[in-house]
């Protein structure tokens, strides 16, 4: 292990402590530096910086590596549930079987909510993107579940961790029936997670739902890929907000805000949208020329990553599960073949290849969500279900950190300095 950083700046010596992980790049530890040098360091992005300490996710970004709490992202999607991995992220551990059935039914009994934040449904437009009410309904959470906002009490946290995950599904389905005018079907807590989210989602009060064990199957896959990814764009929005202060409803509300940018959570609605005006496999090589095109803004959707500068696991099992779920269910969706097409052309591209931009869990997860029925519109919101487990899980750490502090980075300030005010008579 590197013993200390050496830095001159200015004719003045400083040696800053190195810091190791169990596994991944060490760390300088920096913290001393203004003190001492009175500069900051510059790292818009924060490409190069380490935000905090965690024992729950490892990305090895050149290895395409994904563990939660140690296991492969492909073994847990293979082999375990959405649940049983919302306890590893949470706990550190996979659950036993008593420990299983009481994180299960602490989950499931608080799948319902509060009446009247259905309400706050027929404030919005039909046609409202369902993020946007995921953002509104979520952070109006916090005024209906007043006895699990206190973040000091550890048992008030876990009621509004249990809260949150158990009713994320039940608040996208009701944004999903919103927008097509049906009506509201409430929890039937004899399903699992994902049948009762389907069910909620595509079943009517007029006649029984009986959940389709591919789509089940395919449903849970998905949100295991999802739930939580290190220090990314959204995960470290609901820290910083977190680290105010601020209730787990607005932080996990604000978390939600994040994912939805098409350079993040929304890239899986932006890469089907792309792939449906691709249309079909002889259109590529336009679309891999305009990715090419410095002077166009256009990105291949689903490709390329902040860290992963291989193959993103996830999208390795995202793929299969797309193949899988088409060949079950018996659809012959065009838009997985120009995906395929896509993929084959992009990584035999030097472009691609010389910046490193694979696929990633966006590229086929769209697939398939639309096989399974959903809109593109609600590709996003099925990540937040997904992710609210990572984001309350990284909350959770940050909270139980004795060292935590508010988040408060500083800047290269380059405008104006000190001038005086000039009345506008003299202007
Ligand atoms: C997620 O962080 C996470 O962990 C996120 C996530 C999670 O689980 O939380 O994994 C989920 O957000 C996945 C990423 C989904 N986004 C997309 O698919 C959108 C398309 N991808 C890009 O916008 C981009 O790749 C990012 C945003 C994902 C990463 O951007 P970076 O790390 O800031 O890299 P960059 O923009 O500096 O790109 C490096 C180079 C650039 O070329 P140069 O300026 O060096 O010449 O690669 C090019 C970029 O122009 N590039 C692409 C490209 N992605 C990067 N060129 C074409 N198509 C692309 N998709």
């Amino acid at each position: 292990m590197t013993e200390a950083a050496h830095l001159t700046v200015d004719g003045t010596d400083g040696d800053y402590p190195v810091m190791a992980g169990t596994v991944g790049p060490e760390v300088i530890d920096i913290r001393k530096l203004y003190g001492a040098t009175g500069r900051f360091t510059y790292d818009p992005g924060f490409t190069s910086t380490a935000a905090c300490e965690s024992k729950i996710t490892y990305i090895d970004g050149d290895e395409g590596i994904l563990l939660y709490r140690g296991y492969p992202i492909d073994q847990l999607a293979e082999q375990s549930s959405f649940l049983e991995v919302a306890h590893l992220l949470l706990n550190g551990s996979l659950p036993s079987t008593a420990e299983h059935a009481d994180f299960s039914r602490n989950i499931t009994r608080h799948t319902m909510i509060h009446e009247q934040l259905a309400t706050f449904y027929r404030g919005f437009r039909r046609d409202a993107h369902p993020m946007a009410i995921m953002c509104g309904i979520v952070g109006a959470m916090a005024a209906f579940y007043h006895d699990s906002t206190d973040i000091h009490d550890p048992q008030q946290r876990v009621i509004a961790s249990h809260r949150l995950i158990a009713k994320m599904p039940t608040l996208a389905a009701m944004a999903y029936k919103y927008s097509i005018g049906q009506p509201f079907l409430y929890p039937d807590n004899s399903l699992s997670f994902s049948a009762n989210f389907l069910r909620m989602t595509f079943g009517v009060p007029a006649e029984p739902y009986v959940v389709d064990p591919i789509v089940e199957d395919a449903m849970e896959k998905l949100l295991i890929l999802q739930a939580d990814h290190e220090q990314n764009a959204s995960t470290s929005t609901v820290r910083l907000a977190g680290s105010s202060g601020a209730n787990p409803f607005a932080c996990i509300s604000a978390g939600i805000a994040c994912l939805w940018g098409p350079a993040h959570g929304g890239a899986n609605e932006a890469a089907l949208n792309m792939l449906r005006e691709i249309g079909t496999p002889d259109r590529i090589p336009e679309f891999i020329a305009r990715a090419k095109n410095k002077d166009d803004p256009f990105r291949l959707m689903g490709f390329g990553h902040r860290v992963y500068k291989n193959y993103d696991p996830r999208a390795k099992v995202m793929a299969g599960v797309a193949k899988k779920v088409l060949d079950q269910l018996g659809i012959a969706d065009p838009i997985f073949d120009v995906a395929r097409e896509l993929e084959q052309i992009a990584l035999n591209d030097p472009y691609f290849i010389d910046k490193k931009l694979y696929p990633n869990v966006d590229f086929y997860s769209g697939v398939v969500m639309s096989a399974i029925g959903f809109p593109t519109s609600m590709f996003t919101v099925l990540f937040a279900i997904s992710r609210t487990v990572g984001w309350i899980a990284q909350w959770t750490e940050m909270m139980e950190d004795p060292e935590q502090k508010i988040g408060r980075p500083r800047q290269l300030y380059t405008g104006a300095t000190h001038r005086d005010y000039v009345p506008l008579s003299a202007r």
